[in-house]
């Protein structure tokens, strides 16, 4: 497994799902292994992509987080190549009332994809909107967060809110993981979604991603005919911007493995020589 990105914010209808689904596309059709999670009880994922929703919560992504020893290998439904689903269920709405007096509560969707990790090269979690376990979970088994911002002018208050979430938890439950914001249903001629973006821009510097998704009604059109956008308008603006998101995702990923892989090489050069200057 290369990365587990959770795509989040507790802001509803910013994009989440639409990202989630079509990012998950870009890379299967890089020829990358994907799992996709749908941990909305929503279902928005598992109908983006033309998939029913199961009757069964127990065959949903409610069980990774419900049950004790889930087998990710059966949840998973292939939906294209390179590309599996684990669907959504609306039970997940009540996942926090069945979670809250289960110990390790916070890790068990880490605990229950852990067995699939050669399985499959992304990990890509479409969170509710909300801030309650199922997010608490993906954030605490991901690597990345990509946190979609409507650029108006509520956007700005929802980051700053899902930050002192997100900071609580690096601390507590995954103090490796990275933070970025995206711009999403952005208008660049708009001045107001301008301005917005110039200030999460400045605000976090570090975490905002060059990379725009734009306002188009293909991107909408594509999740009622229950296709990736990919499918649906393959070359279109919605497309190309999705493109451009996973190629800025891969080069931060590639870029962060071959900096770990350095420091990994370092570490081994270095313990042979201390070694060998004991033997002599
Ligand atoms: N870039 C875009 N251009 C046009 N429409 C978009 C774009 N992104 C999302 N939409 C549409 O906006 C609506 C909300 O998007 P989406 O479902 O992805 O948001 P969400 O954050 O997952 O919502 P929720 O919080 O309810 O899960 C959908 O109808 C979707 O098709
Ligand atoms: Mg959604």
């Amino acid at each position: 497994m290369r990365a587990v990105i959770s795509i989040a914010n507790q802001k509803g209808g910013v994009g989440k799902t639409t990202t989630a689904v079509n990012l998950s596309g870009c890379l299967a059709g890089r020829g990358e292994r994907v799992l996709l999670i749908d941990l909305d009880g929503q279902g928005n994922a598992t109908s983006h992509l033309g998939v029913e929703i199961p009757e069964s919560e127990d065959s949903t992504s409610y069980a990774l987080l419900a049950t004790a020893e889930p087998d990710v290998e059966k949840l998973a439904v292939p939906v294209a190549s390179n590309l599996l689903l684990i669907p959504g269920h609306i039970a997940l709405a009540e996942v926090d009332i069945k979670l809250f007096s289960q110990i390790n509560r916070d890790t068990r969707l880490a605990r229950a994809i852990q067995p699939f990790a050669d399985d499959v090269d992304f990990v890509i979690i479409d969170c509710p909107p909300s801030l309650g376990m199922a997010t608490v979970n993906a954030l605490s088994a991901s690597t990345d967060v990509v946190i979609c911002v409507q650029t108006n002018v509520f956007a700005y208050e929802a980051v700053r809110r899902l930050l002192a979430i997100i900071k609580v938890v690096k601390k507590e439950l995954a103090p490796d993981l990275a933070i970025h914001a995206l711009a999403t249903l952005h208008r660049s001629t708009v001045n107001l979604n301008k301005s917005v973006l110039e200030k999460i821009m400045q605000n976090f510097p570090n975490q905002t991603l060059q990379t725009t998704i734009c306002q188009t009604a293909a991107l909408t059109e594509a999740a009622a005919a229950g296709q990736t956008i990919i499918d649906y308008a393959n070359g279109s603006r919605g497309h190309q911007d999705y493109e451009k998101l996973t190629d800025e995702l891969l080069r931060i990923i590639g870029d962060r493995q071959k900096k770990a892989d350095e420091v990994t090489l370092r570490r081994e050069v270095d313990e042979l020589e201390t070694t060998s200057s004991a033997v002599n």
